[in-house]
């Protein structure tokens, strides 16, 4: 290899390449306005890449070749943040931003003379990021976390081509040696929706909204996966480190920002005062729907960085900025069909088909009308006009018929008699809603069902066997129960039309492999009413083998932490149930793993002994098992619901009322790395 000296031929060639592919790159990923072919571009990448390979003295952290890492990582880092990141306080209507800003006038100790002005911009429902850039260079990038302290995710944010990794020093404003940029990592609406239809097609579980496709991506281990998922991102703050203030107002950053590289919020604007910012807010309202990302509001900021510091914070959120939050959208379609829908546990449901609508981002064709009380009460009929709205901006609900649209022939659906798939006369328990097949051993939806559930991500979580082979093993009558899957060979698989060799293979593998996945995914599997992933990892730890729970009294089942007369009972009447246990006994041949792992692999010790430790929220980078074998082989206990009794929470992010609990009872309360600290890791 030649050794390539300073100011060689060579390193002029890799320089500029560099930068003639950082600025097209900031064209087509920042702009938007591409100026040269996608194959141009990606010639001059492979001339940059391939010298680069034979002069690797040459590579910058700032080279496009750098984007994406070659290895998956072990875990998130911490990170702790020089300045806090904080939250917003919400504002729902006009008459409480009104009281906002006598507030500010009131703690600037001012009259309200509507001399303040604003910034207002439209808030992404993304996932708040902070980076780092040391002399231009961005050397790390972190998530908000509890705001104190976030996740090293540095090389997942590199893979996001709109992030630069170089900003000019010496800019027009010149630019601080150490400066912090702040801003929202998202997942546009466009590759949310294909992602989703790739999940589809796989037979994979689908993403409830962008938020939270965007959320999983920026924290995958490989960032391979990040890169795949077309994230974006949004800068809307900047605070310099260890220098004064070269800033004067909020407008003035984000120009700054925009002026170094970023790329901002194009649903932007200065307001001289509030009326101005509510024609903003008005103005955004439609408009927000037709972006490429997803918006639930807008924030507006005090201008005036002098007024901003004057004003301050409170415990989790500055006095100087507020969020408001539009309320959910409502449209009108028509129902053009009301179908019957039925799972794994024979529950039929009316399901709505519509007109297909685009509501708050994206398309909506079925709404559920939960149950057929709520179809009579809301008095839905096919060919009706209905209001549909998106509850929790997840699930599209029908509120309410609009009746004065209704036509003569509007077709009224009542609650069938029988099974619309295996045609037995349908059952309602006593107390409940729901209508039910009680057919659960031969109806064919219930069957596929139940296979879905067993080779799902929360249970045996088996790759490569989605629905449409389910479907297909099934009408070939070489698949029935569970167990069944751990009797098919290759040749089965092969005896399908469409299937090649390697999907047979890989299907096949899959599923054996399964067979030692722990004892909580398998208790999951069976799908027990009432009993999803929490309660399985309860039962898992308190009985630890098929035998001992399928023997369990109501007593004992009750007497567990976090299980209820109601799911004991649903426990109990599985068990007997002579179906579930002939299939349980076909399980337990096929090998399939029936006690939990009493020694759990990797090191053990006492240092919980006599814990009690409830989960809850999201860490940053255990699952909930791995957290919950890690107590176990410490000696402790896992709990599903809090008490006085209850020694530690373990909380991450999104943690719910079982934290807001600990705190209440005065529970000592561990982020993961205190956990992990307090376990010798
Ligand atoms: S300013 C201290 N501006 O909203 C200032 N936040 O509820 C706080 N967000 O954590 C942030 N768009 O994740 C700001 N244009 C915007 C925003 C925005 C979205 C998010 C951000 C923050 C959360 C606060």
């Amino acid at each position: 290899m030649a050794k390539t000296t300073a100011g060689s031929d060579i390193e002029r060639e890799v320089a500029q390449l560099r930068e003639t592919l950082n600025r097209h790159a900031y064209l087509y990923y920042v702009l938007d306005k591409p100026e040269i072919k996608d194959a141009e571009y990606d010639k001059l990448y492979h001339q940059l890449k391939a010298l680069e390979a034979e002069h690797p003295e040459l590579i910058t952290p700032d080279s496009p070749t750098q984007r994406i890492g070659d290895k998956p990582q072990a875990q998130f880092d911490q990170v702790t943040h020089p300045v806090r990141m904080y939250s917003l306080d919400n504002i729902f209507d006009e008459v409480e931003l009104q009281a906002w800003e006598e507030r500010l006038y009131r703690t600037l100790e001012r009259e309200n003379d509507g001399s303040i002005d604003y910034v207002a911009e439209l808030k992404i429902d993304g996932l708040a990021v902070s980076l780092y850039y040391e002399n231009g260079y961005f050397v790390q990038g972190a998530t908000r976390g509890d705001g104190v302290t976030g996740e090293d995710i540095t090389q997942n944010l590199k893979t996001i081509n709109s992030i630069p990794l170089k900003i000019p020093v010496e800019g027009k404003q010149g630019v601080p040696k150490k400066l912090l940029v702040r801003g929202e990592v998202f997942m546009p609406v466009e590759s949310f929706l294909k992602l989703n239809e790739r999940q589809e097609l796989e037979g994979k579980p689908l993403y409830a909204n962008p938020r939270n496709a965007g959320a999983g991506a920026v924290r995958q281990l490989d960032p391979k996966v990040t890169a795949s998922r077309n994230l974006d991102a949004f800068f809307y703050e900047a605070h310099v480190l260890e220098e004064e203030p070269v800033f004067k107002t909020q407008k003035e950053k984000i120009e700054f920002l925009k002026s170094v590289g970023f790329k901002t919020n194009p649903g932007h604007g200065y307001c001289k005062n509030l009326k101005e910012v509510l024609k903003f807010i008005a103005t955004w309202d439609e408009k927000r729907h037709t972006q490429n990302f997803a918006t639930d509001g807008v924030v507006i900021k005090v201008n005036d960085l002098r007024l901003q510091r004057e004003l301050g914070y409170t415990a989790k959120s500055p006095r100087w900025a507020g969020a408001w939050k539009y309320p959910p959208e409502i449209k009108e379609t028509v129902v053009e069909a009301i179908e019957q829908s039925m799972g794994r546990t024979g529950v039929i449901t009316p399901v709505a088909i519509c007109t297909p609508v685009l509501i708050s981002g994206s398309t909506v064709h079925r709404a559920s009308l939960h149950n057929y009380e709520e179809l009579a009460k809301k008095d839905v009929r096919v060919g009706d006009t209905v209001k549909l709205q998106k509850a929790a901006e997840i699930i599209p609900e029908v509120i309410e018929v609009v009746l004065k649209k209704r036509p003569k022939d509007a077709k009224q659906i009542n609650a069938p008699k029988k099974c619309p798939i295996c045609q037995t006369p349908v059952e309602k328990t006593e107390g409940e809603v729901a209508l039910r097949c009680p057919n659960k051993s031969s109806c064919p939806a219930q069957v596929q069902g139940r296979l879905e559930h067993w080779v799902s991500k929360g249970a045996m979580d088996i790759d490569g066997v989605g629905p449409a082979l389910i479907e297909q093993l099934v009408e070939n009558k070489l698949l029935e129960t569970p167990a069944d899957f751990y009797r098919l060979t290759v040749e089965d698989f092969l005896s399908l039309e469409r299937t090649a060799q390697k999907s047979a293979e890989n299907a096949y593998n899959a599923i054996q492999q399964s067979k030692s996945k722990n004892f909580e995914r398998v208790l999951n599997g069976l799908g027990i009413k009432q009993v999803g992933k929490e309660t399985a990892v309860l039962l898992a730890d308190r009985f630890g083998s098929m035998e001992s729970l399928q023997s369990a009294s109501l007593e004992a089942l009750t007497e567990v932490d976090g299980i209820g007369p109601t799911v004991a009972e649903c426990i109990k009447a599985f068990f007997e149930d002579p179906l579930n246990r002939e299939m349980i006994a076909a399980l337990q041949k096929t090998g399939v793993t029936m006690a939990a792992n009493k020694k759990p692999a990797g090191e053990t010790s006492d240092k919980l002994a006599g814990a009690t430790v409830v989960l809850t929220g999201t860490l940053p980078t255990l699952t909930r098992e791995e957290a919950g074998d890690l107590i176990r082989a410490h000696g402790g206990k896992v709990s599903g619901s809090v008490s006085k009794k209850t020694t530690y929470v373990l909380a991450g992010e999104s943690a719910g009322s079982k934290l807001t609990k600990a705190e209440a009872l005065g529970v000592p309360v561990l982020d993961e790395a205190a956990f992990l600290k307090k376990i010798g890791k």
